[in-house]
């Protein structure tokens, strides 16, 4: 059986570099090296200040850092010298031509796969890490079968199901590991190749062979189902807002039925991420390339109630504010698309805040993680009006306190911790009154709040 002795891995972004550093703690006999085009990441991960921020990982990086796990710009050498070659590029949604807005960008990885099959000289293994549409093995395989110089190439899928915030004790305790690969003897062994690494810390028992389109297809599946919950209890949580019923008692009524389960049914402003409404969509569009438009119709729903749900968080807060937000001030607490990351994909912040920007608010945001370059440049992506009106409209605060005050009305978009324990008789006394609190992730405790003075509107609460 091929003995894994070097792995390079293309990409050191959220997947890429977790994955290897904790690949690199648990197999020292490995050398593991991790390559991008981004200079200036690659020279953060080997600082102390890495590119991103993932509770733990500093940890796990410095104990492989410089012993058997390395971060480089020399693509072509890591190929070279390496036997299992993993794939963590960026497949973000097509924002051009065929597919647009839909099906997943794969220029990446067919650059990526282009130079694996101009670099390599002897056998690879080639993992697909990224989550990529069905059947993107056989684009890569083509690709390196065009150029494949007598090197011999195994294609496997081992899709990531790491979450952020969580990802080394993820990475460190999976549920499962899934490997997909051809139902060859080649495949076989390669799919045992990469068994035996993961088998250095998981349980045999919890890494699952497939082949190869089942593995792909099962990351598309798995996020989807996920989202899916979230979608059904926000969309519960409206009609618990007009009805007088608490989205959270429902949730746990109905998640202590053990094949309904309790986790992923917390009620929220929306969920984000790169991962969820892109995978939807991939899987939408793959359902309409097969010919089967009610599947994704079905599929679609779950991203509409989730812009639904982004866009009516807004306008309560407009409709609560006397149906006008021009030139009034809301304070914005979180703009990472959930707690315990800077990762700011997708968050339901950018639209929220996009929308309060229309009515001609003044919005003032704090995050803990989130730079104020990483905010600018999320909602000058979506075009809605010149950069220039988004620094004067939107104001980054370094300090909770500074952002709230004077404020109308706060909005709660992040469930980051250290929002429970700000002094918020302080801020009541210096904001604007009535002063209003939105809360977008039930977190804080309403009936406190409500003694001290606030008027608070929570997700899928009743009214007072
Ligand atoms: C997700 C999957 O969980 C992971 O397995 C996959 O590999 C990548 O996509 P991630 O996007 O990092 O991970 O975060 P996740 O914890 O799944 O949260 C996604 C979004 O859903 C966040 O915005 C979160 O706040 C929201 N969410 C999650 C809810 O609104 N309610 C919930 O009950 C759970
Ligand atoms: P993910 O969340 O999937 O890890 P990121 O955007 O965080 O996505 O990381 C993907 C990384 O892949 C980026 O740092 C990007 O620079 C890198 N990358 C993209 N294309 C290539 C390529 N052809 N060669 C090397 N690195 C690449």
């Amino acid at each position: 059986m091929t003995k894994i002795k070097n792995i390079c891995c293309i990409g050191a972004g959220y997947v890429g570099g977790p994955t290897m550093a904790v690949i690199a703690q648990k197999c020292p006999e490995i050398k593991v090296t991790v390559v991008d085009i981004n200079a200036e990441r690659i020279a953060a991960w080997q600082t102390d200040e890495l590119p991103i921020y993932e509770p733990g990982l500093l940890e796990v990086v410095k104990e492989a850092r410089g012993r058997n796990l390395f971060f480089s710009t020399d693509i072509d050498k890591a190929i070279e010298e390496s036997e299992m070659i993993f794939m963590s590029v960026n497949t973000p949604t097509k924002t051009y031509g065929v597919g647009k807005g839909r099906a997943a960008d794969l220029k990446f990885i067919e650059l990526s796969a282009r130079k694996i099959a101009e670099i390599s000289k002897s056998d690879k293994i080639v993992v697909e890490k990224s989550t990529l549409p069905v059947r993107t093995a056989q684009s890569i395989k083509a690709i390196l079968g065009e150029q494949s110089n007598g090197v011999k190439y195994q294609v496997l899928s081992n899709p990531e199901f790491l979450a952020e915030g969580t990802a080394v004790t993820d990475l460190h305790n999976p549920d499962r590991v899934l490997i997909g690969g051809d139902q060859t003897p080649e495949g076989l062994e390669a799919i045992e190749a990469l068994t035996s690494v993961y088998a250095h810390w998981v349980p045999r028992e919890r890494i699952i062979q497939t082949r190869l389109w089942s593995s792909e297809l099962s990351k598309l599946t798995a996020n989807a189902f996920l989202a899916q919950r979230i979608s059904s209890i926000n969309s519960i949580s409206a009609l618990c807002e007009v009805t007088g019923a608490d989205v959270d008692e429902v949730a746990y009524a109905i998640g202590t039925d053990t094949r309904i389960g309790s986790k992923f049914l917390k009620s929220s402003v929306g969920f984000g991420g790169s991962c969820f409404q892109k995978d939807i969509l991939n899987l939408v569009y793959l359902c309409e390339y097969f010919n089967l438009p009610e599947v994704a119709a079905y599929w679609d729903q779950v991203i509409i109630m989730n812009d639904y749900q982004k866009r009516r968080f807004a306008q309560n807060i407009i409709h609560s504010l006397f149906n006008t937000v021009s030139g009034k001030k809301i304070g914005m607490l979180g703009w990472a698309f959930k707690k315990d990351t800077n990762d700011t994909r997708e968050s339901a912040a950018i639209y929220v805040s996009d929308f309060l920007l229309e009515d001609l608010a003044q919005v003032s945001v704090y995050d803990p993680q989130v730079p104020a370059a990483s905010m600018y440049s999320d909602l000058n992506y979506l075009q809605t009006r010149p950069a220039a009106e988004n620094k004067q409209m939107l104001e980054v605060c370094k300090d909770p306190y500074e952002a709230l005050k004077d404020a109308h009305a706060v909005a709660i978009i992040t469930e980051w911790d250290e929002f429970k324990t700000l002094d918020w008789e302080r801020i009541y006394r210096d904001m604007q009154k009535p002063a209003f609190i939105f809360d977008g992730r039930n977190l804080l405790d309403h009936e406190n709040l409500r003694k001290i003075g606030f008027k608070v509107k929570a997700i899928g609460k009743g009214e007072e």
